[in-house]
């Protein structure tokens, strides 16, 4: 990884921009060192209903663990995304909405969304859904998936979107973990041309999901679907007649506002559950200083709303601060290479914010799709998801933004709610491939195996040192898990779970995840549960699951698969392999190699050895280590010997 380039910020950036160097600087200073006065004063930049008087009360010992912020204010945060600008910009465009197909679009004015969110929250009402109670949303990205969010925040309803790439098992896990009572979903959805059938899989998932007596569902393609008496009705039908205003609900500040399943290193993914009041602060601040955000510009940020990057930064730190937020039904490739570049000429967008994978996906094309297009009113992009590897940075810097536009690869997770490590534009040096800086009031903390602080440049595993407004509060229904998973590997501290480096000027370079979660694609993944998916096969005896360096998706899936005894492997039954963990979990899974092994490389109190497993998947045999603690040191070889092309 070079250090050499430096792409400094320019003058005349600095200057336009919300924040320079010298003000990043006293602000963050202020922001650790007297953080309940630096939040207060932040605090006030969404409404409330009843104004905070306490700031900050958070512990980080386990057991006990407890964050609250702002916890006697009370507000809405649809309130904060939509009443609140009616007056100053009700005629203003609050999503652009470009569909799958190029010829669709829509502009939705702050009011139009009020009067939709309204409509909504009445039929929900009208359905009985009330404060607390969990609303499914399994959408394509139209929007009616973000009306569906704020409807349900209006009204206190906590939402649990899934993304609607999940199988109808991963949506049936979901459900029954927070026992939802409805579900809002389309007759099918539409990305590059083919239809997912997201009414047909939310039949199949409601087979095993008793808790659930609503569906509404938006008539999206016009697709046959099946509607069952006294439980599914049309959206369109169900908010038809609906007064145009809805009373909001008054929520504190700690209410919970959503919950989002994600993958961990072990078991079922988990339920991470935000709260009202910091997240809004935390969302909307940190939309309008990474962004530098200013009034009226086109923002758009490509993530689905099935991820936190779509609840953050296309939903509601968007919104709350008036933004104009683009909302993309499509993919980067449909019908052609360059759509990313022409939606940005069409609806003129000033800041683009995409994940790694993409960008790598495009450079694989070359220049001529993204030179053909203008890209004038490009001013800023950003990145996420993954770490970007310089070369990429590189070509998204170059290429798409023609040198003039400062890159913001931003370091955060579904946990954290908002963006922690960032640069400023107007206030931070670049450096391709770091993520640079932390955002005001985080303070991440480098330590070694043993929880030692590092000081200085170094290398470790990072932790946050203390609480941020936007950070999770627990995994929904399970307070042990949060506190085993986050906070008992290091004591007193926040555990990420990914890896870092800190050079010699402060900067911060995340080298990637350092348990047994992989990120594919910029999508996080258990390896726990593409290996349960496997050995829910009748063949598959066991199987054992790692990521290995991938070109275009950062990390590829590889799995190793012992087959019961008798079965025959065949380039048949891996195909079926493929497309069984497709059918378990989704598409974002398939494995993208399978090694047939007879054997597993495992200590003698039976232990698999990821660590060597990983070796080998990354087509790095000089580095396996001391294999002579295995059961039987003849699995490696064997391995090695029979390990696949990639
Ligand atoms: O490993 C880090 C990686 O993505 C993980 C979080 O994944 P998720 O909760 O799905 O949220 C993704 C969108 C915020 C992190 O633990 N990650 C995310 N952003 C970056 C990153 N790794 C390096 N650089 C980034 N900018």
């Amino acid at each position: 990884m070079s250090e050499t380039h430096l792409y400094p910020v320019s003058e005349e950036t600095a200057k336009a921009a919300w924040v320079d160097n010298a003000k990043y600087l006293e602000m963050y200073e202020k922001s650790v060192s007297d953080p309940e006065g630096f939040w207060a004063e932040h605090g006030k930049r969404i409404d409330w209903m009843k104004p905070f008087t306490q700031v900050k009360d958070v512990t980080f010992t386990v057991p006990g663990v407890s964050i609250k912020w702002f916890h006697d204010g009370t507000l809405n945060a649809s309130v904060n995304c939509l009443d609140r600008h009616l007056e100053t910009r009700g005629d203003q465009t609050a999503i652009i909405w470009e569909g799958d197909d190029p010829a669709d679009d829509a502009h939705i004015t702050y009011r139009d969304l009020y009067i939709r969110t309204c409509k909504l929250a009445n039929a929900l009402r009208a359905k009985g859904v009330k404060k607390g109670d969990r609303v499914c949303i399994y959408m394509p990205m139209i929007p009616e998936a973000a009306v569906a969010m704020l409807a349900c925040a209006r009204i206190g309803a906590i939402h649990s979107v899934v993304f609607g790439g999940f199988s109808p098992d991963s949506l049936a896990g979901r459900i029954q973990d927070s026992e939802c009572c409805a579900v809002i979903t389309a007759d099918e959805g539409l990305r590059g041309g083919r239809k997912v059938p997201l009414k047909a899989n939310t039949d199949k998932a409601l087979e095993t999901c008793p808790s659930v007596s609503t569906v509404l569902v938006v008539r999206r393609t016009g697709g046959d679907v099946a509607m069952k008496d006294g439980r599914d009705v049309w959206y369109h039908e169900a908010v038809e007649g609906q007064p145009e205003t809805c009373e909001p609900e008054e929520m504190n500040a700690e209410d919970p506002l959503f919950i989002l399943y994600t993958s961990g290193s072990t078991g079922k993914p988990k339920g991470v559950l935000h709260s009202t009041g910091g997240y809004m602060v935390y969302t909307s601040m940190t939309h309008q200083y990474v962004f530098d955000y200013k009034d009226g510009e086109v923002y758009w940020c490509t993530a689905d709303v099935g991820w936190v990057t779509g609840h953050s930064y296309i939903v509601y730190g968007p919104l709350a601060n008036g933004a104009v937020t683009l909302m993309f039904e499509g993919v980067p490739n449909y019908p052609t290479t360059s759509r990313f570049w022409e939606v940005c000429d069409k609806h003129k967008v000033s800041i683009f914010y995409t994940a790694p994978t993409a960008i790598r996906a495009l450079m694989r094309d070359g220049e001529e799709p993204v030179k053909k297009t203008s890209r004038a009113s490009l001013r800023l992009l950003g990145s996420v998801g993954e770490p970007i590897n310089p070369e990429a940075w590189e070509w998204y810097h170059r290429v798409v933004g023609e040198h003039r536009c400062p890159i913001v690869d931003t370091w955060w997770q579904t946990e954290t709610g908002g963006i922690l490590i960032t640069p400023l534009p107007g206030a931070t040096d670049l450096k391709p491939g770091s993520a640079t800086r932390p955002f005001f009031g985080v303070k991440p903390l480098i330590v070694d195996s043993e929880g030692g602080p590092l000081e200085g440049a170094c290398e470790g595993n990072l932790c946050i040192a203390e609480s941020w407004p936007g950070q999770m509060r627990t995994v929904y229904g399970d307070h042990a898990r949060f506190e085993q998973t986050y906070f008992s590997t290091y004591k007193g501290l926040y555990f990420t779970g990914d890896g870092c480096r800190r050079d010699a000027d402060g900067y911060y370079w995340i080298t990637g995840r350092v348990d047994d979660v992989i990120n594919v694609s910029g999508h996080r993944m258990g390896t726990a549960e593409v290996e349960s998916a496997l050995v829910a096969h009748s063949k598959v005896a066991e199987a054992a699951v790692v990521g290995y360096p991938h070109d275009i998706k950062g990390q590829g899936i590889y799995a190793y698969v012992t087959l019961v005894a008798g079965e025959e492997p065949t380039e048949e039954l891996r195909k079926e392999l493929v497309q069984w963990v497709r059918k378990e979990i989704g598409p974002i899974a398939s494995p993208d190699v399978i090694q047939w092994a007879p054997g597993l490389p495992k200590t003698r109190s039976g232990k698999i050895m990821r660590r060597i497993l990983r070796k080998i998947a990354e087509n790095d045999f000089g580095a396996l280590g001391d294999t002579s603690t295995l059961a039987d040191p003849g699995v490696v070889d064997d391995l090695i010997d029979n390990r696949p092309a990639t």
